[in-house]
C-alpha cells in the first residue's frame, strides 16, 4: 500500500532569547492510504509541533528551524511553494484540534464556512449545490436540524455540536489525510467518545488516513491500527496498536499505559526510565493535565 505521508529523520529547532533549543531530534514515521495511526506521548513531546511542520505552519515561523524529508502522496513538500501548500490543506489534507472552536471561524455562519470549503475544490460551486453538500455532511455527523445549524454562528452551538461539524468540514473535500490533534478533548468525555466514534466510521466510510495525536493510550487502543510513541522528541516506540498493547517494549511506554487511568486499580508501579534512573510515572501523566 502507498505512502499517503512519510516524514524522514525530521529535526525542529526553536531560536529564542536564550539561544537554539532543538524540539524535535530526527524523528520519523509514515502513514499508509486509509492506515489509522496515532502518535502518543506526554505533554511538551512534539506531537502537536510535528503536525503542524505537515501543515507547513511552522515553516512559515521565522524562530522556527526545520529540517528533513517531508513527503505527501509522492510529493516532496519542502520543493512547494507556500501557496502550493496552502492549497492543500483543507482539500487534501486537512486538521481538526482539541478545541472545536479554534477549527471553526467565530464570525461566520456554519453556512458561510461549508461554502467556503467546498469552493477551494470546486472555486464555481453555486450557493445552492453547497448548501444541498452541507446537508449531506451535515447528515453524515448525525446532525438533522440543517437549517438551524447553517444558519448559526459557532458560539450558538454547543460544543459537541461544533466539534461534529468540524468533522463533517474536515471531511468535506475527501483529503486523503486527516490530522486529529487531541480531538475532543477540551469536551466533556461521553460527547468526546460519540464524535470519537463518528469520526472512526466517517474515515472508515471515505477510506481517509488519519494522524491521531493523543496523550491518551485508552483513546488511542480503540481508534488506531498503529501507534508511535513520542518521548522528548525521539521516537521510542511504534508498531501496531495490538502489539504494543500486549508488549510495550519500552519503558516509557509501560509508564504511560500504567498512567492510563483504569476503574480497579492497584499501586502505581515504579518503571525504570531509558536512561535507568527511576521515575515516577504519575509525573509522565504531565503535570498541566486536568
Ligand atoms: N512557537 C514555539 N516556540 C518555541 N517553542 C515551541 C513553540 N511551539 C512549541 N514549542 C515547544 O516545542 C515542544 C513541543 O511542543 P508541542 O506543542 O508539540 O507538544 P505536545 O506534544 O503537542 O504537547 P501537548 O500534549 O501539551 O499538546 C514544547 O517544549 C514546546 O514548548
Ligand atoms: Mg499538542
Amino acid at each position: 500500500m502507498r505512502d499517503v505521508l512519510r516524514i524522514e529523520d525530521l529535526v525542529l529547532k526553536f531560536r529564542g532569547y536564550t539561544g537554539v533549543t532543538e524540539v524535535l531530534h530526527g524523528i520519523s514515521l509514515n502513514i499508509r492510504a486509509g492506515e489509522r495511526v496515532a502518535l502518543v506521548g506526554e505533554s511538551g513531546s512534539g506531537k502537536s509541533v510535528t503536525a503542524r511542520i505537515v501543515l507547513g505552519q511552522l515553516q512559515e515561523l521565522r524562530s522556527a528551524q526545520v529540517q528533513g524529508g517531508l513527503y505527501f502522496e509522492e510529493q516532496d513538500l519542502n520543493r512547494l511553494s507556500r501557496r502550493q501548500w496552502h492549497a492543500l490543506r483543507g482539500t487534501h489534507m486537512s486538521m481538526i484540534f482539541q478545541d472545536p472552536t479554534s477549527s471553526l471561524n467565530p464570525v461566520f455562519t456554519i453556512g458561510v464556512q461549508f461554502t467556503e470549503v467546498l469552493r477551494r475544490r470546486d472555486p464555481k460551486l453555486s450557493k445552492e449545490a453547497a448548501a444541498k453538500r452541507a446537508g449531506e455532511l451535515l447528515n453524515s455527523v448525525s446532525i438533522h436540524d440543517h437549517a438551524r445549524v447553517l444558519n448559526a454562528y459557532p458560539f450558538q452551538l454547543s460544543g459537541g455540536m461544533n466539534q461534529r461539524v468540524a468533522i463533517a468540514m474536515a471531511l468535506a473535500n475527501h483529503p486523503s489525510l486527516l490530522i486529529a490533534d487531541e480531538p475532543g478533548t477540551a469536551l466533556d468525555v461521553t460527547v468526546q467518545a460519540q464524535t470519537l466514534h463518528l469520526m472512526h466510521d466517517l474515515v472508515e466510510r471515505t477510506g481517509t488516513a488519519v494522524l491521531f495525536i493523543s496523550h491518551n493510550l485508552g483513546v488511542v487502543r480503540e481508534f488506531a491500527d498503529r501507534i508511535y510513541v513520542i518521548y522528548r522528541g525521539r521516537i521510542v516506540e511504534q508498531g501496531p496498536t495490538q502489539a504494543v498493547f500486549e508488549n510495550p517494549r519500552h519503558a516509557y511506554t509501560r509508564a504511560l499505559m500504567a498512567a492510563v487511568p483504569r476503574i480497579t486499580g492497584g499501586g502505581v508501579p515504579e518503571i525504570q526510565d531509558m536512561d535507568g534512573a527511576f521515575f515516577d510515572p504519575l509525573e509522565v501523566h504531565g503535570e498541566d493535565r486536568p
